[in-house]
């Protein structure tokens, strides 16, 4: 694919370069045009280098291949990283005074803005003015991070990770239409992750699960506009969403706590966390040794099903109409396939949707992509291709929309 990646001028232009080797190392066929004052960041050369095509800011460089017009119009996708407040009004208002700006006039395929200023210039009116024009234009514009900003400030309007751009952006290459901003005004809560029940202060039994489907969940509800609470047990490292709370927890009866909390006021919750079952009954205070008190057994006892307990809480009237996704991971057995498996579930756990993935041998647990089924309590079943895990996300936020009170 053809991928335009347009630099404004801020400190952020240096995530810029992690960006174009995430698409060059992907296959895909990079132009970086950076504004003059990008260049004041990061060198030509480096860009150059990056992407291995040649980089020009105006439009007066290559006149008769006049590409001020043909990059836009031959572009399968443009990603602004950095967008800063300057770069997005002259967008808004249509520019073209320079190469980056042409582009966007001329490009008709999707466009990703990942802002990146300080958060006065993010939370000014006429900032919020042109975030709001590009969108009604067709654009996605992501919703920044929170964090440490130059100098000793903090506050939305961090650059979101190049990760993060890149998995937003390879998601609307998969869908091929602008991000919907369907979840504005909703509240949303995620778990992901694994829970670990502990054996002893360095022991515990936990799971495969890696957090990357539910992280991706509420990386996408966010960017659709959702305030998100993500309650994440054991991860792979994964870096926090832009614009998303972040609620900790290790243990299953932790993230029941958790859950519960959030989830009052909550328009729906998503349960990506893959929840242990069982805990050990006895947890040793001190390290357990080899030697004259081997444990030959570990006696489990049975954790609360977190998801169960939604759907009863909400039939006893506490939740309002709360929106209630299930997962399931499966495997076929005698007894029957994983659809088989996964209908019996849903119809035991009362969720609205369940997402079923097929798990084995380099499916689901770890990898970057997915694929499955989503059951809703209506008896519909869609098929979910495969794709990246953004991508199945944004398949359930897109069946989950119109079961919102
Ligand atoms: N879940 C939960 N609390 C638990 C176990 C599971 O909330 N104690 C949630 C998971 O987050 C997931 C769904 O229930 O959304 C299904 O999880 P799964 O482990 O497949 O279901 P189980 O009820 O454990 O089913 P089984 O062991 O029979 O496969």
């Amino acid at each position: 694919m053809r991928i335009v990646v347009g630099v404004g001028g801020g400190i952020a232009a240096y995530k810029a370069c992690s960006l174009v080797r995430k698409f060059t190392e992907t296959g895909h066929d990079v132009r970086v045009i950076p504004t003059e004052s990008a260049l004041q960041f990061v060198g030509k050369a480096t860009f150059e280098a990056l992407s291995g095509n040649p980089v020009h800011t105006g439009v007066f460089a290559d006149v008769p291949e006049v590409p001020h017009v043909r990059i836009g119009q031959e572009a399968d996708l443009v990603v602004i990283a950095p967008a800063t407040a300057d770069l997005m009004a002259r967008a808004a208002s249509g520019r073209a005074d320079d190469l980056l700006t042409a582009t966007l006039l001329t490009a008709r395929c999707p466009v990703v803005f990942a802002p990146a200023m300080h958060t006065e210039m993010w939370e000014h009116p006429a900032t919020i003015a042109n975030v709001a024009t590009l969108r009604a234009h067709g654009s996605t514009v992501m919703e920044p991070a929170s964090g440490r900003l130059t100098g000793a400030d903090t506050g939305p309007g961090r650059l979101p990770e190049p990760e993060e751009i890149f998995a937003l952006a390879s998601l609307l290459l998969e869908r091929s239409d602008a991000l919907p901003r369907d979840l504005e005004g909703r509240r949303v809560v995620v778990s992901a992750g694994g829970t670990r029940e502990p054996l002893d202060p360095v022991r515990f039994l936990g799971n495969r699960s890696s957090g990357k489907q539910g992280y991706a969940m509420a990386r996408v509800a966010a960017q659709r506009g959702a305030q998100v609470t993500l309650i994440a047990g054991n991860t792979i490292g994964l870096e926090p969403p832009a614009a998303v709370e972040v609620v900790h927890v290790t243990t299953a009866e932790q993230m029941g706590t958790a859950v519960d909390k959030h989830s009052v006021g909550a328009d729906a919750v998503i349960m990506a966390a893959a929840v242990a079952d069982f805990r050990p009954v006895n947890v040793a205070a001190a390290k357990i040794k080899k030697g004259a008190h081997e444990p030959n057994s570990i006696e489990l006892t049975k954790n609360r099903d977190i998801l169960a307990g939604l759907v009863q809480a909400r039939r006893d009237g506490q939740l309002g109409g709360l929106a209630i996704v299930g997962f399931a991971a499966e495997t076929g057995d005698e007894h029957g396939d994983v659809l088989t498996h996964a209908r019996a579930k849903l119809a035991r756990k009362g969720c609205d949707l369940l997402v079923v993935n097929a798990v084995g041998e380099g499916k689901a647990f770890e990898v970057d992509n997915n694929d499955g089924w989503l059951l809703g309590a209506d008896g519909t079943e869609q098929a979910l291709d495969h794709g990246s895990k953004a991508l199945l996300a944004s398949r359930v936020l897109d069946a989950l929309g119109p079961l919102l009170r």
